[in-house]
């Protein structure tokens, strides 16, 4: 399907409606049934642009390696479905262990990978996809993503990933760390939609402009360093609104990102805090407290270089 007729279905044009809004897909968010049996908390679904789901917060397993199948396992009994990873991780195996260990069958898990810079540089796209869809289980990946905008290299690996969503192989496609002139180069000649891009968003870097700007292209954000690498959690306003609420700072960070309608994979290798962490739904932060949480932006990236127009990795 091409843009323009993309653009015309009722979803997209339902998400492009409300990306004008308060943020948050109100019509669009349900509870799935595959998180209605969890004895945890039930983490809500997003609608993407192709009609399918994606849990609205789940596990970042970057750093995890050893101990990343410990990790899943854990973050299954606590009720997480989604589980973030990439080929530059050096996990995925161990992530479809947790997988496994955890008991959970392969469609109530949503799993999301990425493709990493130097398998677009040197034409290895296919081995390298190839190579996660069966480290992470051998039958399909749910989203998998262009890591970063190799920008010569974009369109090629955009229509290799095309030819796996064709086979089956890979259910959705989408990017991380793309600008606004990325996305609007590839959607110039994507036959298949891109459903989320996936870049840094914490109370230092609260992109509002351009997570708005992403929204309007019927495309879902998802933000990584969503506790700011941990570094929000030390803030005296985060801790006060936590003291009002009787929630960690975690917690807080994490329901103002939800609040904004962003899909969340906070890291954690700490199972009180991953029990912690997915407990956000059941409390609200006033518009208030969302706007002192917003106020603390600074326009800060927290990793060196981390520009994707001029990124060196
Ligand atoms: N697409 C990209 O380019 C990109 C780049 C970076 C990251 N990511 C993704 O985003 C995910 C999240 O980023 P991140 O892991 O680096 O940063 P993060 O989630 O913002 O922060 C993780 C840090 O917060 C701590 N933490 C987590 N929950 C806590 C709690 N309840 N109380 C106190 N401390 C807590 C963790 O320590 P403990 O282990 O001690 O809990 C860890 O040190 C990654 O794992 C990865 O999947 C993507």
């Amino acid at each position: 399907m091409r843009r323009r007729d993309f653009m015309k279905t009722p979803l997209i044009a339902a998400s492009a409606a409300v990306a004008g809004g308060t943020g948050i897909l109100p019509g669009l968010l349900g509870f799935g049934a595959a998180h209605a049996a969890s004895p945890a908390p039930q983490v809500p679904d997003i609608a993407l642009g192709n009609g399918m789901k994606i849990p609205q917060l789940g596990l970042g397993t970057s750093t995890l390696v050893d101990n990343a199948a410990e990790s899943v396992r854990t973050a299954i009994e606590c009720g997480y479905r989604l589980f973030d990873t990439a080929q530059s991780y050096g996990n995925e195996k161990q992530v479809w262990e947790g997988i496994k260990q955890g008991g959970l069958a392969r469609k109530e898990a949503f799993i999301t990978s990425k493709i990493w810079t130097s398998n677009m540089r040197n034409s290895s796209q296919r081995d390298s996809i190839d190579k996660s869809i069966e480290l992470l289980g051998g039958e399909y990946i749910d989203l998998f993503m262009i890591h970063w905008p190799v920008k010569e290299h974009i369109r090629e690996t955009w229509e290799i990933m095309e030819d796996y969503v064709r086979k089956g192989l890979i259910k959705s496609i989408g990017f991380s760390n793309f600008n606004l002139h990325h996305i609007e180069a590839l959607l110039q000649y994507a036959k298949i939609k891109p459903v989320v891009n996936q870049i840094e968003i914490h109370p230092y870097l609260t992109q509002e402009a351009n997570v708005e700007a992403i929204r309007a292209h019927g495309i879902a954000v998802e933000a990584w360093f969503p506790l700011a690498h941990g570094r929000a959690l030390k803030e005296d306003a985060i801790i006060g609104i936590g003291k009002k609420h009787n929630r960690s700072a975690a917690q807080v960070t994490l329901r103002w990102h939800i609040q904004r309608g962003l899909i969340v994979i906070p890291r954690s290798r700490n199972p009180a805090h991953l029990a912690e962490n997915i407990k956000v739904f059941d409390f609200e932060l006033s518009k208030d407290e969302m706007a002192a949480i917003s106020k603390l932006n600074r326009n800060e990236r927290l990793i060196p270089g981390g520009d994707p127009d001029s990124f060196s990795w």
